[in-house]
């Protein structure tokens, strides 16, 4: 037996043996097979992701949703082939603890009709068993989609994004000759900056993302904190790719790194991940401590000012480094380092406060999923879906000193419903806008928009090596679709990024 395949038996094993550990809590109503709901891109054959998911909402026979959980145990999923006696699927049911639930499973291998079995107390939910007709791809197929329109509606992406349209909007046209030539000059050869080709199918970058043909393309990508284009829009710009925007540069955001790996990594990542996050958010709110939490490092002097302040009022912040780096530490000013506290530690408490580090706080995805309120300082620095966010609708806004910080949680303490009703908002915003379908649809989107604007051709410059694709030789599958001439995964992941630049 293989080591992957051992390792995953005892992560069934151990998986299965934690439910057992765990008992139902009490539920207000009683779910109905019938009428409970279940949706969801892991119910499609074609939503290829490497953690597929969907989600059930238990109903009560009146058709009412619940809206405390009916106990964890409540739905039992299964997922068999008929034409496989043994089918090798991690699934995870997470009870995110307002009645829903969200079923993430990770597939070993393809399989041809895959069929779901929701069940309740033995009973078929909804329209279960679920069957996903066809060849059900395993993430590990190299089995692209050759057409990029097929793949995106499949995918179900929107039309548009803002910041897409916003991001580009600052380019009649790029010139990738042109680009090649200026852009090393002008930045240097820093290690953080990589140029990357997407060409044919000589130029790989490997992921474990979901691959779609993408057109060819070419451009840079910052790999620093600090986004880079600093000129006006009136002067001559340049583009380069960035995880971070901010309001004084105009380099082109992309998903964060941490975002898009807590994406990929889903179910293989030990620390967290959009979804374990879900089933983690502490006590419901009214068992929530109304003192404002945060924890983190040094990097921002508005963070030293959030310590002292806590200090100060400690009935209203708690607030702690866990980890000096960039300021001098004086224990008598920032009290002593506190230890780690684990994320999802953090749910025990009403108010989560988020504040720019060396550029945005990347955690922000992480808060919204919760079900506290995010207080979200005003910030110069954005992340891609910064743009949707509401303030007031999904989160209520800091000034960027902080100057009413204490007004604002007290404001929260005063008005309980609203704050309730403004951290349920911004946890259904990062449900329907930061799990991995809209990240996966939203790079596919950027590369489409940019190379739509390339006015020279895309070519493999001097110094570029071509990263290989990972093959998957423990479960190899059989690609029923045309092979296209230009396959390429997106380059999503660090490494990659790293692997393949201008030395
Ligand atoms: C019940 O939950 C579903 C799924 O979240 C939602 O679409 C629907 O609007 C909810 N119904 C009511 C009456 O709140
Ligand atoms: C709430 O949290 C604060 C700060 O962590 C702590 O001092 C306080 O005892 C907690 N309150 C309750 C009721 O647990
Ligand atoms: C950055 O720009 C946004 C959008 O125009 C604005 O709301 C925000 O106040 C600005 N923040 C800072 C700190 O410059």
């Amino acid at each position: 037996m293989s080591l992957r395949l051992f390792a995953w038996l005892l992560l069934l094993f151990c998986v299965d043996l934690f439910r057992h550990e765990l008992t139902g809590a009490h539920a207000d109503s009683v779910p109905s097979a019938a009428k409970t709901l279940v949706w969801g891109p892991g119910l499609e054959t074609n939503v290829v992701l490497p953690a597929r998911f969907f989600y059930v909402q238990a109903v009560d026979s009146s058709g009412r949703n619940l809206t405390t959980s009916p106990g964890e145990k409540t739905f039992e999923v299964k997922m068999v082939s008929p034409v496989e006696q043994f089918t090798r699927i991690w699934i995870q049911v997470l009870d995110r603890k307002d009645g829903s639930f969200l079923v993430r499973y990770r597939m070993y291998a393809t399989y041809t009709d895959l069929h779901i079995h929701i069940l309740l107390k033995n009973k078929h939910v909804a329209k279960s068993p679920f069957i996903l007709k066809g060849p059900v791809y395993h993430e590990g197929c190299d089995c692209p989609q050759p057409s990029g329109p097929v793949w995106e509606a499949d995918m179900h992406c929107p039309q548009t994004f803002s910041q897409i349209e916003r991001d580009l909007a600052l380019y009649a046209s790029v010139d990738p000759d042109r680009n090649a030539q200026e852009i090393p000059q002008r930045f240097g050869q820093r290690q953080s900056l990589c140029h990357y080709t997407v060409q044919d199918n000589k130029v790989y970058v490997r992921t474990f993302g979901e691959h779609v043909q993408l057109p060819d393309v070419e451009f840079f990508v910052n790999l620093g904190d600090w986004p880079l284009e600093k000129r006006k829009p009136t002067e001559k710009i340049h583009p380069i790719f960035s995880w971070c925007g901010s309001n004084n540069t105009r380099d082109i955001v992309m998903p964060t790194y941490d975002l898009t790996e807590s994406v990929l990594e889903t179910m293989g990542r030990v620390s967290l991940d959009m979804m374990s996050v879900q089933a983690n958010t502490g006590p419901s709110w009214q068992e929530k401590n109304s003192t404002a939490f945060w924890r983190g490092r040094d990097s921002r002097q508005e963070r030293l000012e959030l310590v002292k302040l806590s200090r100060a009022q400690p009935n209203m912040i708690d607030a702690a480094f866990t980890n000096f780096f960039f300021f001098k530490h004086d224990e008598s000013l920032y009290g002593p380092l506190v230890k780690h506290v684990s994320f999802f530690d953090f749910f025990k408490y009403k108010y989560q406060i988020n504040i720019d580090g060396t550029v945005a706080a990347y955690r922000l995805p992480y808060l919204l999923a919760g079900d506290s309120v995010v207080l979200k300082q005003d910030s110069g620095y954005y992340e891609h879906f910064y743009n949707e966010l509401r303030p007031w609708e999904h989160y209520i806004p800091i000034r960027a000193d902080l100057g009413d910080l204490l007004e604002k949680i007290q404001w929260a303490r005063d008005h309980d419903e609203e704050a309730l009703k403004i951290a349920l908002a911004g946890q259904q915003f990062a449900r329907n806008y930061l799990m991995g379908d809209s990240i996966f649809c939203y790079y596919y989107k950027l590369f489409q928009e940019y190379a739509k604007l390339q006015v020279t051709e895309p070519k493999i410059r001097e110094g570029m090596e071509l990263v290989e694709q990972p093959s998957d030789d423990l479960f190899p599958c059989s690609c029923h679709r045309t092979k296209a001439r230009h396959i390429v995964k997106f380059p999503l992941h660090q490494s990659d990024f790293v692997l393949f630049h201008l030395t």
